[in-house]
């Protein structure tokens, strides 16, 4: 039996990238990471996957991944893949190009440069190319090319590859063996054809009563309909049940601000008493039903339900990140919307995988 190619996790979070790499048929054997609740909806989520934790500021601590593939029995890795954190380089944070989180991916050159894998896939934020005239992804390239890693980048759009969500992100591939550069996935998914909130998102219970009041809802729920679209049938594959749906309760005073937002709109849609207070182009934004979602942060309130007057729960964001309803999500609901807004989308992830097979699965 041919065996499968073996896919390592850096800075997995909740393992969305790797995600893809599974549900692609590669074997995730590791998953790497300091934050627990994380580590836990990885574990969790991952077959047969180990879950580390080390803080990867030391890279004298990447010891204990090397010794665990030895111990595998895993001489040649084909692909190390991570998302490296990003905050420095993000247009969301303050962006300071010296700050040191921003030398993080130093641990994916110094693995990399000790396992030699087949094939090493880098994912950031576009402030890494767009931001100082391009320093961070300047620096990724040079820094790979010195242990003999050419890297290729190139910026996906998430809904070109049926994501219901309106998300850009940097990739970088870099091939060991390879004199060809590394040619990334075309867009499948034509503009017209984009994958909606509607179609994404219409089948989760409401958790809004009929007199307009939103109710938190069971740890457990079932579906409100039967799936409306393929995209609902491929979420709910696997799944008979609804998890991670938890209802954030707005005041009235809020919930009434809310309600005020037309579908597509923003802030800029209400009366002057309320717009004064908001001054960011996406705050207080609701969500349009025929088009994909406004790109998934790490946990910021200000984005509506296209219909609900509430801001989408977990799992309505897992859903607009393509995470399928049998994904869970562990830890406290910031940490749960923190592991949703940080990762790759599952099937974008995997589109990468699919294509990266060409070129290393010989
Ligand atoms: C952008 S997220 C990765 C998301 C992941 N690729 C996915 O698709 O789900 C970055 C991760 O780096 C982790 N991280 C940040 N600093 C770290 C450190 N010093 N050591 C280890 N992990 C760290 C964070 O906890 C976070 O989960």
């Amino acid at each position: 039996m041919k065996r499968k190619l073996t896919c390592l996790d850096l800075f997995c979070g909740a393992g969305g990238l790797s995600k893809g790499f599974l549900d692609a048929g590669y074997d995730v054997i590791l998953g790497v990471d300091y934050d627990d609740a994380a580590l836990k909806t990885f574990r969790e989520n991952h077959g047969s996957a180990t879950a580390m934790k080390l803080d990867l500021f030391e890279h004298k601590n990447l010891d204990p991944i090397v010794e665990f593939l030895k111990n595998k029995g895993i001489h040649d890795l084909d692909i190390l893949v991570g998302g490296p954190p990003c905050q420095g380089f993000s247009y969301a944070g303050k962006m300071d190009i010296n700050d040191k989180r921003n030398f993080l991916y130093l641990a994916m050159v110094k693995l990399t440069d000790r396992l030699k894998p087949r094939a090493v896939l880098l994912e950031n934020v576009l402030a890494m190319i767009e931001a100082n005239d391009g320093v961070g992804a300047k620096r990724v390239v040079k820094d790979f090319d010195e242990i003999g890693y050419k890297m290729v980048p190139e910026v996906l759009f998430a809904p070109d590859f049926g994501v219901p969500q309106l998300r850009r992100r940097v990739f970088f591939v870099g091939l060991r063996d390879s004199d060809v550069d590394f040619e990334f996935p075309k867009p499948m998914v034509d503009e017209s054809h984009y994958v909606t909130c509607e179609q994404a998102i219409s089948d989760l219970p409401s958790l809004q009563l009929e007199n307009g009041d939103i109710i938190r809802g069971a740890e457990v729920q079932e579906y409100m309909t039967p799936p409306t679209s393929e995209y609902q049938k491929l979420m709910r594959r696997h799944s008979a049940f609804v998890y991670n749906h938890i209802g954030s309760v707005p005041i009235e005073k809020t919930r009434k601000m809310i309600a005020l937002v037309p579908e597509g709109r923003n802030y800029l849609a209400l009366p002057e008493e309320y717009r004064r207070m908001y001054r960011y182009h996406e705050a207080l934004t609701r969500y349009h039903s025929k088009k994909p979602s406004l790109t998934i942060n790490t946990g910021h309130r200000s984005h509506f339900h296209y219909k609900w007057n509430r801001i989408p729960t977990v799992r309505e964001s897992a859903r607009l990140q393509s995470f399928p309803d049998d994904f869970l999500f562990y830890g406290n609901q910031s940490d749960q919307f923190k592991q949703v807004g940080n990762a790759v989308p599952p099937i974008l992830g995997q589109v990468i995988a699919e294509q990266l097979k060409k070129y290393i699965d010989k």
